[in-house]
Order: structure tokens, then C-alpha cells, then sequence
């Protein structure tokens, strides 16, 4: 149990919130991408500490239902809410896609009505279509982002008359995670879904990558992108909006604790772990096990 743990289990926060020494902000994905988002997060908000939980046993949720996704990610918040976590950021399109809302809806209610879980999809979706001059922008994500319709619809509340054209590209978090993004595979899928996007919406001028495993693959993309399309990752999205929110939340700012710590757990071997790290979060990281217990 780490350190700064403290009374436990969530169902009790919402009496105790106003006594809780400040704890880190919890950082969760399906595995590495969320270390991209971390890095940009830390980048803006260097003064807290920051809690990462990468769930790598169970990775990639892409492809998997609606049920596991939402079961999977209610058990790593809840993990969250028991090192004493106040503020929980899914650094994941795809669990945000199928699990926050009903978490928060449901879950938070019951078991911390006091505490918060924060997507990647409304802070996109806030500002996307103003990277877009002929209001047309692709998204590049997992089968599961894609199938939520999350983009579209959130996009639709900011920018109504914005075009999101979709596309899966299923095979790109396979790539990463087995460190061949760089290899010459990539380049088939990464043209192959970059032309099928294309197909679908001729004048788009935006592509945002709506995994935060993409941004491993950012160079690739970029030789088969056509000229003057703009290719806008989320992690710097997600900072700033982050610091957004946290100024205008201060109850929930003051629960922050402020030492610039970091620690990282993982789900699997912290072996793997710490092998990828350097490519995902540009430094090394000496994580620790979490374990699932089923
Ligand atoms: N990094 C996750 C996302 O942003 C998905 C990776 C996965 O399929 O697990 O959607």
C-alpha cells in the first residue's frame, strides 16, 4: 500500500473529504498511451503529484465491449479512490468513450460523491474544430472511441456545423505495444487508415489523434499526411484544460498535494513496464506492481 494512502475506501470520502491530507492526481490508461498525456500534463503542472496506473494485463481495450471496458476502468478508479486520490484523470479515448459517463453518473454517487473522474473527450471536443478552417476534421482512434460515437456527439455541443468523419484503425495499439511502430509494418496499416479517412471526407484539413498511443506514431503519419493538414495530438489539450479546471475548482485544487511527486503502477511485469517508458514518457520510470487480486 503506498504511502500516502489514508482512511481508504472511497464510500466514506464524502464525510471525510474536508479532512484529507492532499494526495496526487491519478492518471489512468489501458497501459502506456496515458504516459503521452501525463508528460504533457506534468509539463504545465509540475508543482502536484501524480499517481499513474497503466492496466497492461488487460491492454488494449480497444476492441473490447462496452461491459469490460466500463468493469475494467471502475476497478483501477476505485484503486485510485483507495490510495486516497481525490481527482482521477482517464488519459485513455477509450475508456473515457465507454466507462466515464456511467461512472460518473452512477458510480461516483454511491461510492465517492466527493471525488472526481475526468475524461479526454470534452477537452478535445471543446476546441477541435477551431484547428479546422474547412470545418472538417478526421478522427483517428480505437474500434471502441469509434463506435461510442463520443466524438461526434461531444463536438456537436461546441461546433455544430463541424463534419467528424471517423475511422478505426484497430491495429496501431497492437503496433505500439509490441515497440513495431516504428518498423516498416506500421507504414501499410498507417497508410491504409489514413486513406480510408481521406475517402471519407476529402476537405479534411485536421486529424486528431483520438488514442494517446498515437502520439508514438506521429512521424510516421506525418510522411503520408497530405500537405497542409494539421495533426493535432491531445496531451497538450488535456494540460491546459486540466489547469483550467483546477483554478476554477479550488475545493477540489486544495486537494491536490504539491511535492512533485511521481509514481507508477502497473497491472503486469514493471519489467515491461520500465522497457517502454523512455519511448512513451521521454524519461526512465522505476514502476511497481499493482495487482488485480482476481
Ligand atoms: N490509449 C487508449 C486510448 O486512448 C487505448 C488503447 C487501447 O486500446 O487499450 O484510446
Amino acid at each position: 500500500m503506498m504511502g500516502y494512502s489514508f482512511f481508504g475506501h472511497g464510500n466514506r470520502s464524502a464525510y471525510f473529504c474536508y479532512m484529507q491530507k492532499p494526495t496526487p492526481i491519478g492518471v489512468f490508461d489501458s497501459g502506456y498511451g496515458g504516459l503521452t498525456v501525463l508528460k504533457e500534463i506534468i509539463n504545465r503542472l509540475p508543482q502536484y503529484d501524480y499517481l499513474y496506473l497503466g492496466d497492461n494485463a488487460r491492454a488494449p481495450y480497444g476492441n473490447r465491449s462496452f461491459e469490460t471496458v466500463y468493469h475494467y476502468t471502475l476497478q483501477c478508479v476505485k484503486w485510485f479512490f483507495e490510495q486516497g486520490c481525490s481527482l482521477v484523470i482517464l488519459a485513455c479515448n477509450t475508456a473515457s468513450a465507454k466507462a466515464l459517463r456511467t461512472i460518473q453518473q452512477n458510480d461516483l454517487p454511491e461510492i465517492a460523491p466527493g471525488k472526481r473522474v475526468l475524461g479526454v473527450i470534452r477537452p478535445t471536443a471543446e476546441i477541435i474544430g477551431s484547428f479546422s478552417e474547412t470545418n472538417s476534421v478526421g478522427v483517428l482512434a480505437t474500434n471502441g472511441t469509434v463506435l461510442s460515437e463520443s466524438y461526434p456527439m461531444e463536438t456537436a455541443k461546441f461546433f455544430p456545423d463541424l463534419r467528424v468523419y471517423q475511422e478505426a484503425c484497430p491495429m496501431w495499439v497492437p503496433l505500439i505495444e509490441a515497440n513495431e511502430h516504428t518498423g516498416h509494418g506500421a507504414d501499410y496499416f498507417v497508410k491504409k487508415n489514413l486513406h480510408n479517412i481521406f475517402e471519407k471526407g476529402e476537405d479534411i484539413d485536421v486529424i486528431l489523434l483520438a488514442c494517446t498511443h498515437y502520439p508514438l506514431l506521429k512521424d510516421k503519419i506525418e510522411e503520408y499526411l497530405p500537405v497542409g493538414v494539421k495533426l493535432i495530438t491531445q496531451g497538450e489539450i488535456v494540460a491546459s484544460s486540466l489547469a483550467d479546471y483546477l483554478q476554477r475548482h479550488p475545493e477540489i485544487e486544495s486537494r491536490c498535494s504539491k511535492n512533485g511527486r511521481r509514481d507508477f503502477y502497473t497491472t503486469d511485469s514493471t519489467e515491461d513496464f520500465d522497457n517502454h517508458t523512455a519511448t512513451f514518457y521521454g524519461a526512465s520510470i522505476t514502476s511497481k506492481h499493482m495487482d488485480l487480486g482476481q
